[in-house]
């Protein structure tokens, strides 16, 4: 897969990429998912069973989208972290926190999924939403997820995933392969971004892989839940 980069290099890769194209991010990503990205992201943090009073955490929370969903589910009482390492795209969630009526409840945190700057059995959830595919080892940030999650608590993750209908699939990778990057190239300005976009999701385990890893990083209970036909799928698992 041409675009992408090597593991050595994939953070400072992955990083400079989100920087360039944080302004257009949202945008890109309402018109790519036809704007259905808002229910994806609210089925995930049902998913993570976040409740009014929680605290909650979105890892690689970018712009702050899936970060302000879990902020409604924990209500006015509870409180919400969101860390990223882009500082483009932490600069863009806190503009878009601005007149968001829970902004109080929500604090932007610049970090590495990697190692996660937070204390064992912290969080009542965590999610992660579109963040998976873009780190240098998915198993190392699954067990820093289960690392801050309560015993109890759900770590869930939404991404791409790999569609399996005969003919749609076809299509839709047609589709991502070819248009996503002309796409990117016209409103983002950056046709590199949108073919490492393809090439990741290709690259990315599938969801019924995801959830092994998930359990081999000690969750219990591990599934997924397709969306879209499997385009984009959540996978879930609870620490016991
Ligand atoms: C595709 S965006 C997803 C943003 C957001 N979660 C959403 O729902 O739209 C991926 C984000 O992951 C962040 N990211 C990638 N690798 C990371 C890492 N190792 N540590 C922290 N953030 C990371 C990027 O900076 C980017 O903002």
């Amino acid at each position: 897969m041409g675009s992408l980069p090597s593991r050595d290099n994939k953070e400072s890769f992955v990083r400079d990429m989100f920087n360039s194209i944080a302004g257009r991010y949202d945008l890109m990503n309402t018109m790519m998912t036809l704007g259905m990205d808002r229910s994806w992201r609210r089925f995930t943090v049902r998913r993570s069973g976040l409740k009014p009073g929680g605290y909650g955490l979105d890892v690689c929370c970018g712009t702050g989208m899936l970060t302000m969903e879990q902020a409604k589910a924990a209500g006015p009482e509870g409180r919400v972290v969101g860390l990223d390492f882009s500082e483009n795209m932490l600069a863009v969630a806190k503009e878009n926190l601005k007149d968001f009526h829970l902004k109080d409840n929500i604090s932007l945190v610049q970090g590495n999924a990697m190692a996660l700057p937070f204390g064992d059995n912290t969080f009542d959830c965590v999610t992660v939403g579109w963040g998976l595919r873009n780190v240098p080892d998915v198993m190392t940030a699954v067990r820093e997820m289960a690392r801050v999650v309560k015993p109890g608590g759900m770590v869930v993750s939404l991404d791409m995933a790999q569609p399996g209908i005969p003919v749609f699939k076809q299509f839709y990778w047609l589709f991502f392969r070819r248009v996503i990057p002309a796409m990117g190239r016209v409103w983002a300005g950056n046709k590199g971004a949108y073919n490492y976009l393809h090439d990741s999701a290709r690259e990315f385990p599938p969801q019924e892989e995801l959830v092994r890893i998930f359990a081999m990083g000690g969750l219990s209970g591990t599934c997924y839940h397709n969306l879209a036909g499997g385009v984009v799928a959540v996978v879930e698992g609870q620490k016991i």
